[in-house]
This record gives C-alpha cells, structure tokens and sequence, in this order.
C-alpha cells in the first residue's frame, strides 16, 4: 500500500485540474436543454474509466440519461463491490447567489466550489483515482470490481431501477459501496446506515378558465391560490403534526438504545443553527435535532405558484396555483402508499369550488441496514485509515432511492462511505467539496479496496 499513498500524495495538483474539467460539464439531468451535456458527462465517465484500466466499458442509453457500466474481474477468489454513484446534478437557480459560476470550477481557501462538486461527482471521482492509483503501482486491483454509474438520481433514477433488475445476474456482487453521503462533522469520519425515503407530489389547482379581474369577479368564485394556501395550512398541525389520516401507522418508533447512540454523537446545535442561518431551530418537540433529521418523516413545502408576483400591485385573482410538496420518510412507510394517503386527504378537503389535481412525481423507500457484517468493518477500517479517526455511525435525512433497490435485487449489504460535510451546500448555490476531504476520500477508497480484499 506504501507505493500507492505515495502516489495519491504526490498527484494531488493533477487530481484537482481534473477534478475541475469533469465538474465543468453542466451535467444538470433536470433540464432538457441540458441533455446533451448529460450525454457528454456519461461518455467522459467513461472514457476516465477506461483511461485508469476499466474493462468492458459502455455507456447504456435509457429512455432517459444514459448509464456507464464498466468493471474489473480479475481478482480470482477475492470479493466483488459494486461501485454506484451519479454523474448528473442539481440546477444551478439562483444564479446570482453564486461567488463563482457553477460550471467554472474555483479553489479557494481549501475547496474547490462548483455543482456536483460533492454531490456526486467529486465523490464518484475519488473513487476513480484511488482505483487508478492502485492500477498505476501494482497493474490490477485486490477486489472485483463493478463500476455504475447513472445520469439521474436527482430526478428519481427512473431507469436504474428497472436495469439492476434486467442485469441483476451481471451485477451480482458481494457488496454495494455508495460515497454520495457526508461524514457528520470535519473530523468525525462516519458511516451511514439509514436514509430517509421520499414522496415527492405536485397540487394543481384551477378556479376559472382564466385570470379575472378581482374587483369584477371577486367574491363570485373562489381564488385558487387561497384555496391552496388553505389546503396547505391543513397538511400539518401547529405543533408539527402530519394530519394526513394514517400517515404515521408504518413509521418505526426509535429504540431508545439508538436514540442514546445519538445522543453520544459530537452533536453542537449552536453551530447547527448559526451553520443554517436560522433565527430558532423548529420541529417536534420530543424529538432532538439528529433525530427529527434522520428519523421522523416530514412533510414540506418545496415550491409555490400562483398570481401576480412582479414589483408592485396588480388587481387579479389567478386561474391556477401550483404547489410542489415533499415528503421524507423513514422506515416502514411505503412512497406508494403515502403518495395514495396524501392525495386521497387533499381530495377530501379541497371545496368543490376548484378543480384539484394531484401528480405524484417521484418516490423512494426509505432505507436501514444492520452494519454488523465484515464488509462494514473493512470500510470502517478504511476510513479510518484515509481520516485518521474511526468512524462513528450515522442515519441521514437525505434520499437516495436506489438503496432499496440494490439491497434487495442484490441481497448484498450497501455500504454508505461518503466523504461530504455538513457545510457542503449541496443543491444550493456555492455548493462546494473541501479539499482535505477529496484527497482523505481517495486514500479512504484506496484502503478500502485493500480492506475487502481480506473478507471472506
Ligand atoms: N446525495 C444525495 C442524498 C443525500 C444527501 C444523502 C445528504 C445523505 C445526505 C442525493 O443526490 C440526493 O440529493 N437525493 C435526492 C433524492 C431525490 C431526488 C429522489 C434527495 O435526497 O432529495
Ligand atoms: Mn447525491
Ligand atoms: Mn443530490
């Protein structure tokens, strides 16, 4: 392993110039205008997979964003991981909020700022390079190696799902390794095991064929943006409370012994709160902090649309008002079954003087593994290795759908190995990975494929 740390030491300056060229591809899966620099990003993925000793390489077209596959099979009786992670990002809106453009990647002070710079792509790439360092020093690998990765997790990875169950005798392995998570805290390396789910639902309300004079027609028909504000003061009570009839029938309730590991985690909620910008924090009040975020469901307003909205005053009640409303889920509540519970309860209480349409847009299902088994540990070894520090063991309140999926077509346990940090800003402007923490990730990975290689 000497030769390889040495190596990864001595490339880091290359390491982020070419960070920097993969972060500059506007890979943003949401936008259709955007496809083609998705397409663009699928193939350069591959063509660095193919560069650092990948086999097999492709890039799978879907009705979608594509898919790369490529692999490594040479280790003869040693495991097999499955590398997953995305190469598409989040929109860039506000724009203006950011310090640097979002596709001009920048290092300052120790971070290198950009969209996707964490989330995923700069993750997926520490992985890249620590398999290139161990190709570079040795010629091959001490595990078997799956390389996916997909052009669509931030818009609900439609297609992924339906190809791991088509190739699930070509993906077959003995672990699934996943870095698309943060670690707690600068310092405290740690490793995941749950996440919340998703339900993601679009309302549309409409009152008349089009907008109309308020003072006119006001007080004849009902405004749809009214209706909606009051549909959406009844999702939730004062307190917090879903009021969604048997929402909470499938929530797990925490066991106190996890809720007393949290309780020993370097939690600072001070810094939580100035970190956020808050004025207080806000939640459920038998729950702390840690525990709202990574085990109690939500349901939030993501996105509102409706009227006049430009400078000034202008008298007109709107045909139509949208609202984007998310939910986060966690263990045993079913995205399908939610989505059914939320549209049901916003039919029943919308009045009958509007049209109400409901859209489900996406889901996930909730995850959460039990980390005792040896492909845990090496991982937990690892890290340790590339951060100094041994791992403490998380939950997190953020999605990532295909989790389930892989667990269960697989029936491999995932390990959750990520490298991001709170402060990261993921999917908002100035989104950033700090250095120290790219370069610990590639040495983390590098231990890692070392580690596994001696499970068994
Ligand atoms: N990497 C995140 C998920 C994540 C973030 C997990 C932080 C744990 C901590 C992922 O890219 C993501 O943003 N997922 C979406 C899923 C959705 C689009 C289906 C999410 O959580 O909103
Ligand atoms: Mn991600
Ligand atoms: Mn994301």
């Amino acid at each position: 392993m000497n030769d390889i740390i040495d190596f990864i030491q001595t490339n880091r300056d290359r390491y982020v110039a070419e960070l920097t060229q993969y972060l500059a591809i506007p890979s943003i899966s949401a936008l259709p205008e955007h496809k083609g620099d998705v397409q663009r990003c699928a193939e350069y993925s591959a063509a660095e997979m193919t560069r650092i000793g990948l086999e097999h390489v492709h890039v799978v077209e879907t009705t979608g964003h594509p898919i790369v596959y490529g692999d490594w099979l040479h280790a003869e009786g040693a495991p097999t991981i499955l590398l997953y992670g995305h190469y598409d990002v989040q929109p860039v809106d506000p724009l203006d909020l950011w310090e640097t453009p979002p596709f001009e990647p920048t290092v300052r002070d120790g971070h290198i700022f950009a969209r996707g710079a964490v989330d995923d792509k700069g993750q997926v790439f520490a992985h890249l390079k620590a398999i290139e360092a161990h190709m570079q020093k040795t010629g091959r690998l001490p595990v078997n190696l799956k390389v996916v990765l997909e052009g669509e997790e931030e818009v609900g990875s439609e297609s992924l799902a339906p190809y791991i169950r088509a190739n699930a005798e070509q993906l077959k392995a003995d672990m699934v390794l996943i870095s698309d998570t943060e670690m707690f805290d600068r310092g405290v390396p740690s490793i995941c095991y749950g996440l919340r789910g998703l339900a993601y639902l679009q309302i549309d309300v409409r009152g008349t064929k089009g907008d109309l004079h308020s003072g006119t027609f006001g007080g004849a028909v009902a405004n749809p943006a009214n209706v909606l504000a009051h549909i959406i003061a009844q999702l939730k009570d004062k307190s917090g409370n879903i009021k969604i009839p048997g929402f909470y029938d499938d929530v797990r309730p925490l066991r106190e012994e996890e809720r007393n590991e949290f309780k020993r985690l370097p939690f600072d909620e001070v810094g939580y709160r100035k970190m956020l910008g808050a004025p207080r924090l806000a939640g459920e009040k038998d729950y702390s902090v840690l525990e709202r975020v990574w085990a109690r469901p939500t349901l939030d307003v993501n996105g509102l649309l409706a009227g006049f909205t430009g400078t000034g005053a202008k008298t007109v009640l709107p045909a139509k008002a949208m609202a984007k409303v998310s939910m986060r889920l966690v263990p045993d509540q079913d995205p399908v079954t939610i989505a059914a519970l939320f549209e049901a309860y916003v039919k029943k209480i919308a009045p009958k003087s509007v049209e109400v349409t409901v859209t489900n847009l996406h889901g996930g299902k909730p995850w959460m593994t039990d980390f005792d088994n040896p492909y845990v540990a090496a991982a937990g070894r690892a890290i340790e290795l590339g951060f100094g520090k041994r791992p403490v063991f998380t939950r997190e309140g953020g999605s990532i759908p295909i989790v389930a999926d892989f667990q269960a077509v697989l029936q491999a346990p995932v390990v959750l190995f990520g490298f991001g940090l709170p402060d990261d800003a993921t999917h908002a402007p100035n989104e950033k990975f700090t250095l120290d923490q790219f370069f610990g990730g590639i040495l983390a990975s590098a231990f890692l494929y070392q580690e596994v290689a001696g499970v068994r």
